[in-house]
């Protein structure tokens, strides 16, 4: 509900709902954030308004004489430098080359209509409610400068945004356009999401204190290093209990958020575009839009803040063509060919695909120019008919009479110099002036802010979509910008339009959003494509970091994660099949190694597997998803669609002599008889190494061939587990069977090394 309140002539607005409230009031012209968080009462507007702490010496009063009027101590939902408020500002002005104050005070509120949104710029979709406070500049020079702060009221969310638009006669330059500006009161603790290439979105954690912490990206993308997402915690929050907020921007360039204490305890907290180089023209007509920022809140803990933020991305961010609906279970040549390929051996990789289960395949790169490796041919977008002598069509042909559907990999935004497309065209590639070029991947990107690039990837990557029967798209983008600034953030709007123009009138392709892995793990992409490639890094134990950090912002159906070999290409780390498939159960199930070299108890495992995951696909991507108590050393992810519960209970070293382990589901209804079903699973005969000597009639080799042949061809069940109780008995933990500790085998022992893990299934008993 969205209110405009008078109370003792003072003006409230009131934006809130069962989830997450917002209210403002209108004092000395200026919005004051009296609260942002739990939903409360609009009756409470009165008794949330604070006074200023000290107000004079050396604070600045906005109204002469008025020491309640010193901004600087109270909480604003917006602010400029010059006004007496020395925080953070969230826009920086130029005119004629001298920052300059534009001074807004309130005019007007009213709704957004839809035509009032930048085409451009992606947006969440449905909202209960949107509300504009228009407020114009009190600055002499500047009569008609206009900022619009708008706010929308989703289920579970609150979005807001920024737009600046200049109705006055004077040409000005926009060095910061914050999209939201927020002070909280109380402590906080701040955690981020951050990493690099296959190590992405790993939680941290510090105190909120007087020094700035500044989650920001610069290389052109929303970046491995630091994810746009972020979350403010009251200190002792845990999975269940305690107040935190989340918050996120629908933008996949440089971001900027910041926050910081200030001396009266408010917590200030800035969502944005990064404002590095940055120096916009506003001309007299011109509108500036900024992305949208979203702030989500939960009383509940981190299960709370994630069910929330999953609600708003499932419902309001995904394109309406795959809210809610299952992804296949896909294959991808790329771990398992890198370039080396031909028709023949995709074929053969596709017919092992569809008879484990997977539903479409997608080939990855190479299939296009002289690309035999990454030093040629990106930018072309002929087939190479040495690989593919039919086509894609051909191809795409063959793979549909296998009864699967087919996917495709581009890269479209980077050039190869040893490419048809740079000899063509040299002047198309993104370059600093009077530097570079500098290479990443031996690539170059091309300037999407240039109308005729844009038309060529269009017009390229249609064709082929048109041509070749493609029901997938994997986008990727594989290295860093060489411009920042203006530049940056035009090449962003450039790739929206881009996208709009390719998949707006093609709903039903599949796109996958790639950067080099989660280069580009952000709400903008997932405007356009449901589901994005989180890591290069298919390890399942390195994908518990990885996966348990975007859960805090993502749900599992944005989350493409594969099974891929093991040893794996980037650790080395040798784990269980078992285990790399119930990690990636938990996202949009793949397969990513070479299937020709498969064994055949893997091709057992893998098909059981994938059944298991079909059955359960819909809770596993949709379900809602939060950790439960797992004790020390592991961790257990849940989901449930309320009918079905399944939890994922994994392990990364296991210590000898271990504790006995509990399962603990969150949420059942607690007089309820449940049943839980553990997933069985495979297990090697030669994980137990040399004690099997003590087993067999004479004493085995464990490397020689008798156990190799064996591992091949035959895989024993591990220790299953079912039990029936109530939900009150699961909520507080059931233990689970005996593990095996060096001793004493039976059938029903659970045999759990390093990097072991269990799926349990829990449903009501019939
Ligand atoms: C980087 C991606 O993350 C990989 O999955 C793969 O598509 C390669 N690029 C191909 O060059």
């Amino acid at each position: 509900m969205i209110r405009q309140i008078e109370k003792n002539g003072v003006k409230y607005y009131y934006i809130g709902n069962r989830a997450i409230c917002c209210m403002l009031k209108i004092a000395y012209g200026k919005a004051q954030l009296l609260h942002l968080g739990a939903p409360l009462s609009e009756d409470d507007c009165e008794a949330l308004c604070c006074e200023t702490v000290l107000g004079w010496e050396p604070g600045v009063l906005y109204r002469e004489g008025d020491t309640r009027s010193c901004l600087d101590e109270l909480p604003l939902a917006w602010s400029e430098r010059g006004t007496g408020d020395y925080r953070e500002t969230p826009v920086g002005l130029l005119y004629e080359g001298t920052e300059i104050c534009p001074d807004f005070v309130w005019s007007s509120a009213g709704e957004v209509n839809a035509e009032e949104y930048d085409a451009v710029l992606p947006h969440a979709r449905g909202a209960q409610e949107t509300v504009k406070l228009v407020f114009t500049s009190s600055n002499r020079l500047l009569e008609g400068l206009t900022l619009e702060l708008r706010f929308s009221l989703f289920e579970t969310a609150l979005v807001r945004q920024a737009v600046l638009i200049n109705r006055s006669d004077k040409p000005l330059k926009v060095t910061k356009l914050m999209s939201a500006c927020a002070d909280l009161q109380g402590s906080f603790m701040v955690s981020t999401f951050d990493g690099g290439w296959i190590r992405e979105a790993h939680i941290h954690t510090v105190p909120v204190t007087r020094s700035r912490v500044v989650n920001g990206s610069a290389g052109g993308f929303s970046s491995n290093r630091h994810n746009p997402g972020f979350l403010l915690s009251r200190p002792g929050v845990s999975d269940d209990a305690g107040e935190v907020y989340g918050f996120n921007l629908l933008w996949s360039g440089n971001h900027y958020s910041s926050v910081q204490r200030s001396s009266v305890g408010f917590t200030r907290v800035l969502q944005g575009i990064s404002p590095d180089g940055l120096c916009l023209d506003l001309l007299p007509g011109g509108r500036i839009e900024m992305p949208e920022a979203v702030a989500a809140w939960s009383g509940h803990g981190y299960n709370g803040l994630m069910e929330n933020m999953h609600r708003f991305v499932n419902e309001s961010v995904i394109p309406e063509a795959w809210r809610y609906q299952e992804r296949p279970v896909l294959y991808n040549n790329w771990e398992g060919c890198m370039f080396k390929f031909n028709e023949g051996k995709l074929l053969s990789l596709a017919k092992k695909a569809k008879k484990i289960g997977c539903e479409l395949f997608v080939l990855d790169d190479g299939w296009f120019g002289e690309r035999d490796n990454d030093q040629a041919g990106l930018g072309d977008y002929s087939v190479n008919r040495r690989k593919l002598p039919n086509g894609l069509e051909g191809l795409s042909k063959k793979i549909h009479d296998l009864g699967m559907q087919f996917g495709l990999w581009f890269e479209p935004e980077a050039v190869n110099p040893d490419s048809d497309c740079f000899r063509q065209h040299p002047d198309w590639v993104l370059s600093s002036p009077g530097t570079g070029p500098f290479y990443a991947r031996n690539e170059l990107l091309l300037d999407l802010t240039k109308p005729e690039v844009r038309d060529y990837i269009v017009e390229s990557v249609s064709a082929i979509l048109d041509k070749a029967d493609i029901q997938y798209v994997k986008w990727d983008m594989n290295r860093n910008s060489p411009v920042s600034g203006n530049k940056a953030y035009e090449y962003i709007l450039g790739l929206y339009d881009v996208l709009h123009r390719i998949f707006d009138s093609r709903p039903r392709i599949l796109l996958e959003s790639c950067a080099s892995g989660g280069n580009r793990f952000d709400l903008g992409m997932l405007c356009f494509s449901p589901q994005i490639w989180a890591s290069d890094d298919t390890d399942p134990v390195e994908r518990l970091d990885i996966q348990n950090g975007l859960y805090y912002l993502y749900p599992q159906s944005t989350i493409g994660a594969h099974v891929s070999a093991a040893p794996h290409g980037v650790t080395l780390r040798a784990t269980p099949m078992s285990t790399r498939s119930n990690v990636a159960f938990f996202g949009d199930f793949g397969v990513e190694f070479d299937l020709d070299s498969m064994k055949p108890v893997d091709e057992v495992e893998l098909k059981e597997t994938i059944a298991y995951y079909k059955q359960h696909r819909k809770t596993f991507q949709f379900g809602c998803f939060s950790r439960n108590g797992a004790e020390e050393g592991a961790l257990c992810w849940q989901v449930s669609d309320g009918k079905e519960t399944i939890c994922g209970l994994f392990h990364k070293l296991i210590s000898a002599g271990p504790e006995i382990e509990w399962l603990r589901v969150n949420g059942l209804d607690p007089d309820r008889t449940w049943h839980v079903e553990a997933r069985s699973q495979l297990l090697r005969v030669g994980v137990y190494g040399s004690l099997l000597r003590f087993v067999t009639p004479v004493p085995l080799d464990t490397e020689g061939t008798i156990i190799r042949l064996a591992d091949r061809h035959y895989q024993m069940r591990d220790g299953g587990f079912s039990a029936e109780c109530s939900g009150a008995a699961l909520q507080s933990g059931i233990p689970l069977g005996k593990r095996f500790t060096g001793t004493g085998y039976d059938a029903s022992l659970r045999v759990q090394g390093d990097f072991q893990s269990n799926v349990f299934c829990i449903v009501p008993k019939t």
